[in-house]
């Protein structure tokens, strides 16, 4: 069987999957759900705090270089106009007049549709023949001179894809045979919206009407979504819900230096919800309205060689995405060109990964020079400053930026883990599974502990001391309900990487129960003590 892995229907896989078995539903769904917003499930919110879990740990507690904290989603609304997000934390957005549709300038491709209608040669039956618009003429093949002639018979547009030139180009042929042009169609050549000269824009169509005429021009749109504070309504009760968790540490900045013994270089991270009000959120919840990120400030000396340190922690985010079961194969790097970057930016690389819908930004990697701190320093008026044993100077440290989402890596290690193969049952027939190759760090359910037979009360009852044992340190699942090879299956589809069964070996002979390991479907007895072993090591 292919592994759908591969094929072009993995995301509906997930999807359905994630509903079925309670990883992520949509938000409110009762009343029709919201779009951007999403609700994870009781699996799905385990999977999420082990990923909070295992950055927590690796990134804070396991370092001795970075400290953690916890800032306010909403802050004073000054913050936000010293980083620069009130004035400039926009997208630039396009409405469709007819159809109320909004879309991102930037991800709405539209081509020129071209024809050539110059003079072609063909060779008939040995005579040349020369077909021009509209007829064929014989002629000696010395007495043609061959011009061309470009019209411009249209427009085209498609919504960013894995393949925009080709639906462009399709939509291109089309607009041609409906036009009935002779001619060479030329190759499209995308724009986006953003490129979209002002006397384009009314010959673009809309991608939801497929008619001109009804697009307005981009204009910025500020993402941040705004709320009142107090019992006012009016401009001075204005903030915002954040759509950074970053800017809590450049404001706590000060606050930990005084208290937290830090010495540079240091971090200072957080892990929290981020809010912004997305064009279009897309791909599930790749691209979503709220969200979570896990966000560090590594502050650095000003003489400090950012570049290298910038590569270390692209190195350090890249071996902990492995770490927790992202396979190397679908990582990759692109780095911002220089012309896009901000000014005060040095560079930013952004962890890319292989999703089934492209290749995709998963964690970005910025250096920041002290852009930020410089900031709020000027808006505050409190220095934000260190001082520096070795000149007894003080100066505004220079920082780098890892920020990535929890929900894109949820999404990651769903897409790489997701498989379905055909195994055979007990019996020797061949039937479906459908397995979640989670790493055990991560897995929502580390161990299922499952009584052979329910109504054979030594083995419930020796199942349901196990039980208790192991879920006062790991999050385990106990079922008893239907033939052993279905509750194999059951967590084999939420990524239990291992089942104990208690049997009657168990109770009758040494103590030992199967012990069966999700990825090689393979069994072995075990004890408890050695239960315990291997969930140590393998659970960190
Ligand atoms: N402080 C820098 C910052 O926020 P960003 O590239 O805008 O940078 C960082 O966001 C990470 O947050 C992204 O790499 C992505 O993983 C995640 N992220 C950003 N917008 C998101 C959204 N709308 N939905 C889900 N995750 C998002």
């Amino acid at each position: 069987m292919a592994n759908p892995t591969e094929s072009p229907n993995l995301m509906e896989a997930i999807v359905s999957l994630c509903k079925r078995r309670g990883f992520v539903f949509a938000s409110s769904e009762i009343y029709g759900g919201l779009n951007g917003f999403f609700d994870y499930g009781p699996v799905g919110a385990e999977l999420k705090k082990n990923i909070r879990d295992c950055w927590w740990n690796d990134m804070v507690r396991r370092r001795g270089d970075v400290v953690g904290i916890e800032s306010s989603i909403i802050m004073h609304p000054k913050v936000w106009q010293a980083s620069g997000h009130v004035a400039g934390f926009t997208d630039p957005l396009v409405d469709c007049k007819v159809s109320k549709q909004r879309y991102r300038a930037d991800q709405l491709f539209f081509s020129r549709v071209v024809v050539r209608k110059g003079l072609q040669l063909e060779e008939i039956e040995g005579t040349k023949t020369i077909t021009t618009t509209g007829a064929s003429i014989s002629v000696p093949i010395e007495q043609a001179t061959i011009t061309s002639n470009d019209e411009v018979i249209g427009y085209v547009s498609a919504l960013e894809s894995e393949n925009t030139a080709g639906e462009l180009q399709e939509k291109a042929e089309s607009l041609k045979r409906k036009k009935a042009v002779r001619g060479q169609l030329l190759p499209v050549t995308p724009r986006d919206m953003t490129e979209a000269k002002p006397e384009e824009i009314e010959l673009i169509p809309s991608p939801a009407t497929g008619e001109a005429g009804s697009l307005t021009p981009p204009r910025a749109f500020n993402m941040m979504f705004e709320t009142y504070v107090g019992a006012l309504r009016d401009a001075s009760a204005i903030s915002y819900l954040r759509p950074e968790t970053a800017q809590g540490m450049f404001a706590d900045f000060k606050g930990v230096v005084d208290t937290g013994r830090v010495k540079l270089p240091f971090g200072i991270a957080q892990i929290g919800k981020s809010f912004r009000n997305e064009i279009t959120p897309r791909n599930f919840i790749f691209r979503s309205r709220e969200f979570e990120q896990m966000e560090m400030e590594y502050f650095i000396h000003e003489d400090a060689d950012w570049a290298k340190c910038h590569r270390e922690w692209i190195d350090w985010c890249r071996s902990w995405l492995v770490s927790i079961g992202l396979p190397e194969s679908h990582l990759s790097e692109y780095n911002h060109p220089k012309e896009k970057l901000a000014f005060y930016s040095k560079g930013t690389t952004d962890i890319m990964f292989r999703y089934p819908f492209g290749v995709q930004e998963l964690w970005g990697i910025a250096a920041r020079g002290n852009y930020d701190l410089t900031q709020h320093a000027n808006a505050s008026g409190v220095p934000q400053v260190i001082f520096d044993e070795a000149t007894k100077k003080k100066f505004t440290p220079h920082v780098i930026e890892p920020a990535v989402g929890v929900d894109r890596i949820f999404l990651a290690v769903l897409c790489a883990g997701y498989a379905e193969e055909e195994v055979k049952d007990e019996k020797g027939n061949v039937e479906k599974r459908t397995v979640l190759r989670f790493s055990p760090r991560i897995a929502p359910v580390k161990v299922a502990v499952l009584p052979l037979l329910k109504n054979k009360p030594e083995l419930v009852k020796r199942a349901e001391e196990l039980h208790a044992r192991l879920k006062r340190r790991y999050a385990v699942f106990y079922d008893e309900g239907g033939a052993i090879g279905r509750r194999y299956r059951r967590q084999d589809e939420i990524g239990t990487p291992w089942c104990v069964t208690i049997d009657f070996e168990t109770i009758e002979k040494d103590g030992t129960f199967t012990l069966r390991e999700r990825d090689s479907m393979t069994q072995r007895r075990i004890n408890e003590a050695e239960l315990f072993a291997l969930l140590e090591k393998e659970v960190y």
